[in-house]
């Protein structure tokens, strides 16, 4: 097991696929390593480009308001990305730049082991629960998957583009500060 310094040392390095020489700075997760929610979303856009650092663009402005809603900040939660280096032209990341960069988002599950993980949009939701979920349908809904409770809701980038989708996801949000009580309160049989 690597460290989370060794990860983004060796993520630095990376060079398993092609956006390693288009990228500038490869994007490794933020937040608490503490954290008992993994946010994750599906690949930097330009701003994270040039700043090394997911969701620092219009995106993240957006998601900052998701979470105040459900009185979170950024210190609370931990978010990377399906992949780390930026694909031109924001395109939809290949399954083959998904497939070689899981094994960072492998290493960041393992070392944060969180109860809840909330995938961003349906790239993300594609990847991580059912590669056929259905993000207008199946927002909001949880699964339990190797002892990890998942959901998914609308990318922020989405509802940039569709401010009427703002409220629900907000609700999304709320749901995932209810399933962490449930996890919580579900260890104590009284
Ligand atoms: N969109 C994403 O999917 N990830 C980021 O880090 C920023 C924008």
């Amino acid at each position: 097991m690597y460290t989370w310094d060794e990860l983004e040392t060796m993520l630095h390095q990376c060079s398993r696929c092609a956006l390693s020489q288009s990228r500038n700075l490869p994007v490794m997760g933020r937040g608490s390593h503490k954290a008992s929610i993994m946010l994750v979303a599906e690949a930097p856009g330009a701003q994270e480009d040039q700043q090394g650092l997911p969701f620092v663009g219009p995106a993240g402005r957006v998601l900052d308001i998701l979470l105040a809603s459900a009185n979170l900040t950024r210190q609370d939660v931990y978010i990377t990305n399906i992949i780390k280096c930026h694909p031109p032209g924001n395109r939809d990341p290949k399954p083959e730049e998904q497939n070689a960069c899981m094994p960072f988002l492998r290493c960041e599950t393992a070392l944060l082991r969180p109860p809840v993980i909330v995938c961003l949009g349906r790239i993300a939701a594609q990847k991580l629960i059912d590669p056929h979920f259905k993000i207008m349908r199946q927002h909001g809904t949880w699964v339990e998957r190797k002892g990890y409770w998942m959901t998914a809701v609308y990318h922020p980038s989405f509802i940039l583009r569709d401010p009427s989708r703002l409220e629900e996801t907000k609700k999304d949000f709320q749901s995932v500060i209810r399933k962490l009580q449930e996890i919580e309160d579900s260890k104590y049989p009284l």
